[in-house]
């Protein structure tokens, strides 16, 4: 039984999904109360979506999106088509990546509610013009924008100044307890606390833009790793 005023957290499940070199956090996040979920980034394996809502007795409410990347938007055309709900990205990647569907909805960085989740976009260029991490309740889901050990590849000074400004705001916004969802694993788990990124993830501790994108950018990278950091 839940009070009238009492905050119900959201359960989280990760589905990791796979397609030839490509492996994907997907993420469900369902309202315990209402049993309305949202799916982000869906990709690659329906069914095994679809098998994890059945587990959780919820219904499909919506699909986030945090860039256009096509390991990031592989399904939710077809997912929105078969669940008849709609498909969250920022007005800048939608602008940006020609992205359309019919059940396509425009975001900026307001706050809105699917059941009693409550959805805060949170604008983060760097990566693609019109990146966006969502924080949902204590837990952010960071896409290609911030991994547990690293940040998103930028393609030139333009886009890593960006992605300073970017992991800069994270570091202002987030709480050190909310745990991270990235869009792809290395080598810690998701739902690594923020307050430990900020202790070993380099990417959180450069001075200033400059000397970020600096390091960003270096050459010597190897293409492997330059594709895992996408
Ligand atoms: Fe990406």
């Amino acid at each position: 039984m839940v009070g009238r005023n009492e905050v119900v957290s959201p359960h989280v499940f990760l589905i990791k999904v796979r397609h030839q070199a490509f492996v994907n956090n997907n993420y469900l996040i369902v309202d315990p109360v209402s049993h309305q979920a949202v799916v982000v980034d869906p990709a690659w394996e329906m069914d095994k979506i679809q098998v994890e809502l059945e587990h959780a007795q919820a219904t499909l409410s919506g699909i986030l999106i945090t860039h256009s990347h096509h390991d990031h938007i592989n399904l939710a055309k077809p997912m929105a088509d078969f669940y008849n709900c709609p498909i969250w990205m920022s007005q800048r990647e939608i602008q940006s990546s020609g992205f359309s569907s019919r059940h396509l909805i425009a975001l900026d960085d307001t706050a809105f509610h699917v059941g009693g989740l409550s959805i805060q976009p949170i604008l983060t260029p760097g990566h693609t013009p019109g990146c966006v991490c969502f924080l949902i309740g204590n837990n952010l889901f960071s896409g290609d924008v911030l991994f547990a050990e690293g940040c998103g590849i930028c393609m030139d000074l333009e886009s890593a100044y960006a992605m300073f400004d970017s992991l800069e705001l994270l570091k202002a916004v987030i709480k050190p307890d909310t745990h991270v969802f990235p869009g792809h694993t290395y080598m810690r788990s998701p739902g690594q606390n923020f307050g430990d990124l900020l202790g070993y993830n380099i990417y959180l501790n450069f001075p200033d833009k400059y000397a970020f994108a600096a390091f960003r950018l270096r050459k010597g990278q190897k293409r492997e790793n330059l594709l895992a950091f996408r």
